[in-house]
């Protein structure tokens, strides 16, 4: 079954491949060369998925769609304040070659039209303008997920045709706008227009803005997100100059088109789209790329001041810690306890890119629920990024919830930057921001033991054989017999006490002090933990049942000390007592049943 995207794209394509209108750009000589059945369209998801459909590889020069990119490396290495300090960001309402500056400072009014651009590009990092030139090349590189290269050519016939823009430069000098040579800084310009890419190309790079600056295949942050905003800002309002309010209106994608035949439209969060055709209106936009886009954005429902997010969408499954207890297995009592207060452990599970207004959402619900809630664990598994200031209103909450002595952690986020990042800058001084958890059975365990720390301190932190419910049952004496077999032993805090598939291991270890985490290997060679055990509990206990090879490792997390069954002394010792045997495998039986009951349990929680 093909994509409906795909089908969608593909019918779009054919509809507009029959119109021929427009004009090739014939100022710049060599772009009167392309051929104008040229026509390709392609859609990038935010995870680097695309559709594309016609001529998405022929490869052809940038031209004015380089100025949002180098917009953004100028922000990037200058700041905001100097850069528009430098050139505004009001639309001219005016064409692209219009000389609009500002009258009393002469400033060009916006970045997107000639003027803006190449005041611009003088704007970028590097002492010389050789080394500006490699700065825009690096990062228009970022932005694509390659190198790239400049077509000489078309340099070339620009260069020597370039005369109004040569003007242009040279009244930016005069106004003290540009401050270095002009013209070198006009050969960087004509060189970035020059760069040659194609339609797919462009579909990542518009990929690359929505997706907030990181590119959705190479991973790589081409523009910090605080930036990203401002460069598609302009060009919502200026991408398409004496077209741009017709085309957000119509359209209502930030956009930026060049005389090549190229567009770019960034759906923020949701994709980026690159068209190519090289007939061009008499604004000197591609006349199949504006078709192609209104259609797009009206059947795919892209036009941003669509509601697309619920805020209530943000928050997906809420459950409890009794729902989902962690998996060590504590003492009867403090089970006990746990059994009744763990409904106090309550996980909220986030979705999709959370905004300010799902966080607002979000943290409602957990007001709602503050009053019988010790601990929230934020579930991060479902989420895919979360905005600055979301990430600074929620951890405003979660500094409040702790002052109500409710604690808020997070969990599942792996190593997700668009939520860590925002996450660790939300942080104020001194505050040590949200505690992460690798899972939810770490989360919830964290959570399990402040709840505990309610209890009064009666809980056992010397295990002993009696405490095992391995021998519940077992009368003393026997007891002391097996005690006598066994042996002690010390095992410092770190320190591996058995390792997966460890073989011919007849012992049995019963924790008296110390804390014991059992560890499953995983495919990708980290591991998941499966349990954990204090005083009074026993691992290696499948050795009684003639397993001598390891299923899991066990790792001390704490300084352990254990006792030491050997399972052919236990059976040397029922061989006189079986009632011993009998006991032990009774009772190892329904320890089995409850962690199949547990696991159970977990698997509805997480479904
Ligand atoms: O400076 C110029 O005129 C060309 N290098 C770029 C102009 C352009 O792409 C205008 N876009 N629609």
């Amino acid at each position: 079954m093909q994509c409906p995207i795909q089908t969608n794209l593909a019918d779009l394509h054919g509809r507009l491949a029959a119109t021929h209108r427009g004009e090739l750009a014939s100022y710049i000589p060599e772009l009167a060369n392309a051929d104008p059945r040229w026509f390709g369209i392609c859609l990038v998801t935010m995870d680097g998925v695309a559709y594309s459909v016609g001529d998405t590889d022929p490869m052809f020069t940038m031209q004015s769609i380089s100025k949002p990119f180098v917009y953004a490396t100028a922000l990037a290495d200058r700041g905001q304040q100097f850069v528009t300090g430098k050139v505004g960001v009001e639309p001219s309402g005016d064409a692209f070659n219009s000389i609009s500056l500002d009258p009393q400072t002469g400033a060009p009014l916006n970045p997107m039209i000639n003027a803006g651009a190449i005041a611009t590009t003088s704007l970028v990092a590097g002492e010389t303008t050789e080394a500006q030139w490699r700065r825009i090349e690096s990062s228009i590189a970022a932005f694509v997920g390659r190198d790239v290269v400049v077509d000489e050519a078309v340099y070339r016939s620009e260069s020597e045709t370039g005369f109004r823009n040569r003007a242009i430069a040279w009244m930016l000098k005069n106004f003290g706008v540009i401050d270095g040579e002009p013209m070198a800084t006009l050969e960087n310009y004509f060189r970035q227009c020059s760069i040659l890419i194609s339609c797919r190309d462009l579909a990542y790079m518009a990929a690359t803005l929505a997706n907030g600056g990181v590119h959705p295949l190479t991973g790589k942050c081409a523009l910090p997100a605080e930036h990203v905003e401002r460069v598609l800002s302009v060009m919502a309002t200026c991408g398409m100059y004496d077209y741009a309010g017709s085309w957000l209106y119509e359209v209502g994608m930030p956009a930026k088109s060049g005389v090549s035949g190229g567009i770019i439209a960034v759906v923020p969060g949701r994709f980026g789209i690159g068209l190519f055709s090289p007939p061009l209106d008499e604004k000197g936009n591609s006349v199949r790329g504006i078709a192609a886009c209104k259609r797009l954005s009206r059947d795919l429902g892209l036009h941003i001041f669509t509601r697309t997010a619920i805020p209530a969408m943000a928050l997906g499954r809420v459950y409890t810690g009794t729902a989902a207890p962690s998996r060590r297995q504590p003492p009867a009592e403090i089970r006990a306890y746990l059994n009744e207060h763990a409904r106090r452990i309550k996980y909220l599970c986030l979705h999709g890119f959370l905004a300010i207004d799902g966080v607002e959402y979000v943290i409602r619900r957990m007001r709602e629920m503050a009053s019988d809630t010790h601990s929230f664990i934020l579930d991060m598994h479902e989420a895919i990024g979360i905005s600055d200031s979301a990430a600074r209103l929620l951890n405003q909450a979660r500094l409040g919830f702790v002052e109500d002595g409710i604690a808020v952690v997070c969990s599942r986020i792996r190593d997700r930057r668009a939520i860590l990042g925002p996450l660790s800058k939300a942080a104020r001084k001194g505050d040590r921001g949200f505690l992460v958890f690798e899972d939810n059975d770490l989360a919830v365990e964290w959570c399990e033991n402040r709840l505990v720390r309610e209890l009064p301190q009666a809980s056992a932190t010397q295990g002993s054989l009696a405490d095992s419910a391995l021998f519940r049952g077992v009368p003393l004496a026997l007891l002391r017999q097996v005690e006598a077999v066994t042996r002690s032993h010390l095992y410092a805090q770190g320190e591996q006490i058995l390792s997966h598939g460890q073989e011919g291991d007849g012992r049995v270890f019963f924790i008296e002090s110390g804390h014991v985490s059992i560890l499953m290997p995983l495919q990708n060679g980290a591991h998941q933990r499966v349990a954990s055990l204090g005083p009074g509990m026993e691992f290696g206990e499948m050795a009684l049942l003639g397993q001598t090879t390891r299923s899991a490792s066990v790792y001390a997390d704490t300084e352990v000390r254990c006792r030491i069954l050997e399972a052919g002394d236990l059976g040397r010792i029922s061989d006189s007592a079986p009632l011993l045997k009998i006991a032990v495998l009774e009772n190892l039986a329904s320890d089995m049943a409850g962690r199949l009951r547990g696991a159970n349990q977990w698997i509805a929680a997480l479904a």
